[in-house]
């Protein structure tokens, strides 16, 4: 199993708007090879943002690699970050491979 999870730093006061974009998006994950589950995560709030992830499982890093060159991805991000008043600069992403 394998998990990528991007963070984003969103404004405090945007959250919602942030969430209505994904609750909004055109979705292309259902029947790409290898993809299990996607969550959108709400963190903690800091001073001047609160911390948002995107959590998806894969079976493997492979097919996680594979995704991000297919055309599902390039649609599902033809609209990403356009929205530059909800985000605190671009988001972080962290790769995870399950070892037990
Ligand atoms: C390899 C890096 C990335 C991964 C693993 C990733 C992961 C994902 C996933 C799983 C989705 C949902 C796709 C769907 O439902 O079909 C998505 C959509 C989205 N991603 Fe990414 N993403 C990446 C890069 C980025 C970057 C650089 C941004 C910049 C802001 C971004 C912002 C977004 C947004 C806002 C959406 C919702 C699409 C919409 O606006 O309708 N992602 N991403």
């Amino acid at each position: 199993m394998f998990i990528a999870m991007n963070r984003f730093k969103i404004v405090k006061g945007m959250e919602e708007d942030f969430i209505e974009i994904w609750k909004r998006r055109e979705s292309y994950l259902e029947g790409v090879p290898g993809f299990r589950e996607f969550h959108l995560l709400q963190g903690q709030s800091y001073d001047d943002y609160t911390l948002f992830a995107s959590h998806s499982v894969w079976d493997s890093p492979q097919v996680f690699e594979d995704w991000t060159r297919s055309e599902a991805f390039r649609l599902a991000h033809a609209r990403a970050g356009s929205a530059k008043n909800v985000y605190m600069g671009p988001p972080n992403l962290e790769l995870f491979e399950a070892v037990i």
